[in-house]
């Protein structure tokens, strides 16, 4: 199973699981540009990445169409025809219906409903003209589950995989468009939503494994190889697909 040789985007490259699926992509011998609001983080996960392989940092907010459309460019004048993109830049924020504004919304549907859109509309035509390439998109367990207090973040993930499925139509033969979904993966974003509960977040994610049923969180690294896979050309008749990578936990009945 090989991805090396490909130039590969990663959105939000340098956090959680996008910097692991830029290490592991790196590490099967792939180009790996990262793209994130991180300046900081993502200037020393390219110093550290340059000297394993061929890695750059790319400074985008995905939300911004002339950065996003310099970000393609970015990556194609590091590294040449870009092979695949990693959509996967993700902004989180809770709240009922009665607590919706337009902050909520500009930040978790507009990182990742449009911040997705934006990247395919410009990273498809270099995929064409690279040949043919991927697009995968990380999706979310929220798009199948009602999690209290979440309806944008799980709104914006089920948005996210209806665009998985119209996109791989649209474009089938040309770009393969597909997805990983998470369940519950140990990663900034997750401690994030551990802020203000009455316990330490050790204890939160022990009562989290407990309830899924192979009894741990997943790692970002568990993620990174279903992305490595669906990357590669071996999956090369996979298209449309989502695949789930929750350790059961949608699998489980609900009593
Ligand atoms: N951690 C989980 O349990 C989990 C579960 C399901 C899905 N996800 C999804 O996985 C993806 C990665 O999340 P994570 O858990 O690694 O979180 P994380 O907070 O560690 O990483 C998020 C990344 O997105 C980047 N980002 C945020 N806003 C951006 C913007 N406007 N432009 C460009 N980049 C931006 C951040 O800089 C960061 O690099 C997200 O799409 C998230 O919704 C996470």
């Amino acid at each position: 199973m090989s991805i090396a040789g490909k130039n590969i985007i990663v959105t939000g490259g340098t956090s959680g699981i996008g910097e692991a699926c830029a290490r592991e992509f790196i590490r099967r011998g792939a180009s790996v540009v990262m793209a994130s609001i991180q300046q900081a983080e993502g200037e020393a996960l390219e110093a550290e990445l340059a000297t394993i392989g061929r890695a750059r940092f790319i400074s985008c907010d995905v939300t911004q169409e002339d950065q996003v459309r310099a970000l393609i460019e970015g990556a194609q004048a590091a590294f040449g025809p870009v092979h695949a993109i990693h959509c996967n830049a993700g902004a989180w924020g809770q709240g009922t219906a009665e607590d919706f504004d337009d902050a909520i919304w500009n930040k978790v549907m507009g990182v990742n409903v449009k911040g997705a859109l934006l990247t395919a509309k410009h990273g498809i035509p270099a995929l064409r003209a690279a040949g043919g390439g991927v697009l995968l998109v990380t999706t979310s367990v929220a798009a199948h589950v009602g999690f209290p207090r979440h309806a944008v973040y799980c709104a914006s993930k089920a948005a996210l995989e209806a665009l998985v499925r119209c996109l791989a139509t649209d474009y089938a033969g040309l770009v393969r468009v597909v997805g990983v979904s998470p369940g519950t993966i140990k990663t900034p974003m997750l401690a994030a939503t551990c802020e203000g509960w009455d316990k330490p977040v050790e204890e939160l994610y022990a009562e989290v494994a407990r309830k899924i049923p192979v009894r741990r969180l997943g790692e970002p690294e568990d993620i990174a190889q279903a992305a490595a896979f669906l990357l590669s050309d071996e999956a090369s008749y996979i298209n449309g697909t989502i695949l789930t990578l929750d350790g059961g936990t949608l699998a489980l009945p609900p009593w």
